[in-house]
């Protein structure tokens, strides 16, 4: 492994592209091993045990790869699993937790946060943990929005659908005051202008932006940056048939999906 190795990053399906596309922004000579556990996905509504041993066999998958660095980019993931992953390996792990925690802190004059994401995430108690690490004083709401999920997956992200579903959930924290809000599931960041609709005082959080720039900070202290001397190699692997996934991710990324694979992990 040496700093022209691949980033990899595992999501439970799709939603890790926003994350993806983030970071081959920022960093375009980099290259990139992406898997998405889409015969497993969504692991928002399974136990803690059963998303660590499933984030577990995507690290494992990954590390094959000869990686030099491991992005979780699933909140879910990130939640239940990133401590243990993190200890358990001799290359940087960064999760999309604590990234979007830090952009909340920045942002939250009044001190109020509000956090949507899984359910599991949101039980996990891991945002308003790592909140609290960085300023006590900060008071976290945590609310899941189970619906979001299938709504993007079905390509439902503007119009009265999704509108009325951000309405029923994040209608009550128009009340509570809150100055920013963690978009704390890969899918929000496509709902960002119907949430935007309902909550327009609030500002949102994409952990997907912060968790690049956590990337890129990570490999310029190691001195890992890609020297931009050899040509970027993205590659895709799926644990279903890729073709939903190539159908939705190139929605998701803006971009054609070339070189995908189907594994078994
Ligand atoms: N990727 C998951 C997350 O960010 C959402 C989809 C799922 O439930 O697996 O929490």
């Amino acid at each position: 492994m040496d700093r022209n190795s691949s980033i990899g990053v595992f999501d439970s399906g799709i939603g890790g592209l926003t994350v993806m596309k983030e970071i081959a922004a920022l960093m375009p000579d980099e290259s990139l091993v992406y898997l998405g556990d889409t015969a497993r996905v969504p692991y928002g509504t399974r136990s803690a045990d059963t998303v660590k041993r499933y984030s577990f066999e995507c690290a494992r998958f990954l590390i094959q790869h000869n990686i030099k660095l491991l992005v979780i980019a699933c909140n879910t993931a990130s939640a239940v699993s990133l401590e243990d992953i993190r200890s358990s390996l001799d290359i940087p792990v960064i999760g999309v937790i604590e990234p979007g925690a830090r952009a909340a802190v920045r942002s939250a004059a009044n001190r109020r946060v509000g956090v949507i994401g899984t359910e599991a995430t949101i039980n996990s108690g891991a945002y308003v943990k790592a909140i609290k690490a960085i300023d006590s004083s900060v008071e976290v709401d945590g609310f899941a929005c189970p619906l979001f999920v299938p709504l993007v997956e079905e390509g439902l992200t503007e119009g009265d659908i999704p509108y009325l579903a951000a309405k029923k959930y994040l209608g009550a924290m128009s009340e509570k005051g809150i100055d920013a809000l963690v978009l704390g599931c890969t899918h929000y960041p496509l709902l960002k202008s119907v949430i935007a609709e309902v909550l327009p005082d609030v500002t949102l959080i994409d952990s997907a932006v912060e968790t690049a720039r956590a990337v890129k900070e990570s490999l310029q202290a190691d001195s890992m940056l890609n020297s931009g001397e050899s040509q970027r190699q993205v590659r895709y692997f799926v644990t279903d048939s890729p073709e939903r996934f190539v159908a939705v991710g190139e929605r998701f990324l803006g971009k054609k999906i070339i070189d995908i694979s189907k594994v078994e992990l």
